[in-house]
């Protein structure tokens, strides 16, 4: 049997910092409300001349050195991204070209949106399980701040911009036990951004209604939950760590509380870094990893949830 396993995990965040104190400057709103409705107290912006390509990088070399891998033993790109550099060519063709290893395959995903990682995290998983290819490098790499507006209280506050990734290797070990995708498209109304090339040329932002959107969180997380745990035959008491998408904290201690896990056993970085979309779970998993939290054969609960609706959850044996 091969399974795959995560070799090393890397993050980028720009040096600008938007406060919630900044905020109140802009729009009509507190910081008291930020952090009960959210938990977010801040969140990194990036610089003008820094986009998905120029994040995906940075990410991508710190998850490379910690793998110990080189370029050119990668054999799958895969950039989750909502705000790519270009439609096309992908944000991950354009990485594949700094990195000089032209030639094995190299895609994004971006219409998945916050559940992006975990999407591209379960199609290097199938594809080294089956023999297809050793090593791949996995990316989340947004810039959220040049689609939200900035006048929308209800929108620009939550989000902000990073990158993390995460090289994986085969293994003839069981480190990622599953992984479980799913989408529901009669949700499509609840989050979105209208921007097509086939559509419309000008600029369009993110619009969301907030209080369904959590509510179908909460309700298809916690059955997603139950999918992963069922699949592997494992209870929840024997998961060590959740590392969840970080939207809003209320959404994720009540994953925990489904969990039974207290929340100093839950990544948390959405207070420093608001939602990154779909770098958040790899920018959580990089932080605990290295801090020293998240050890070597702990079982982690990884889980995304975005836009389309999309959503999907992975078991990892770390
Ligand atoms: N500051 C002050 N007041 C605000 C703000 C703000 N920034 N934003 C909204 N309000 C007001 C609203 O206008 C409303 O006022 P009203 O009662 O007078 O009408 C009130 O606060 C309550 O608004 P709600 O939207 O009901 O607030 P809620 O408690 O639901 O919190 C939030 C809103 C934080 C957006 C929450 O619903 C949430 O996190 N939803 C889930 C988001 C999510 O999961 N996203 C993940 C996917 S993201 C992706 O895929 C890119």
């Amino acid at each position: 049997m091969i399974y795959s396993k995560i070799l090393g995990t890397g993050s980028y965040l720009p040096k600008r910092i938007l406060t919630n104190a900044d905020l109140e400057k802009m729009v009509d709103t507190t910081d008291a409300w930020i952090v009960e409705r959210t938990g977010i107290k801040q969140r990194h912006l990036a610089a003008p001349d820094e986009n998905a390509v120029t994040l995906a990088e940075e990410a991508g070399r710190a998850a490379l050195d910690a793998a110990g891998v080189k370029p050119a033993e990668i054999e799958m790109i895969i950039v989750a991204s909502t705000t790519p550099q270009m439609v096309f060519p992908s944000t991950a063709c354009l990485l594949q070209d700094r990195f000089g290893i032209a030639g094995c395959p190299a895609f994004d995903l971006n219409a998945t949106a916050c559940a992006g990682f975990m999407y591209g995290f379960s199609i290097a998983d199938q594809y080294i399980k089956t023999g297809a290819i050793k090593n791949a490098l996995v990316i989340g790499s947004e810039l959220m701040s040049r689609i939200v507006d900035w006048n929308d209280r209800s929108t620009c506050v939550l989000f902000g911009d990073g990158a993390g990734a995460v090289v994986l290797g085969a293994s003839s070990e069981p480190h990622v036990l599953s992984t479980h995708l799913h989408a529901d498209g009669t949700h499509k109304d609840v989050l979105y951004l209208p921007l097509g090339t086939s559509k419309t040329p000008s600029l369009e932002t993110v619009k969301m209604t907030g209080n369904a959107l959590f509510k179908l969180a909460v309700n298809k997380l916690g059955d997603l939950f139950d999918e992963t745990l069922a699949a592997n035959h494992i209870q929840k008491s024997e998961v060590d760590w959740l590392v969840p998408h970080q939207a809003n904290i209320r959404i994720i201690q009540a994953m925990a509380k489904k969990l039974s896990l207290p929340m100093d056993r839950v990544t948390i970085t959405l207070d420093k870094q608001g939602n990154t979309s779909s770098a958040s779970i790899p920018l959580a998993l990089d932080a605990a990893v290295r801090d020293g939290r998240i050890k070597r054969g702990q079982l982690l609960m990884m889980e995304g949830f975005g836009g389309g609706l999309a959503w999907g959850s992975a078991l990892v044996r770390y």
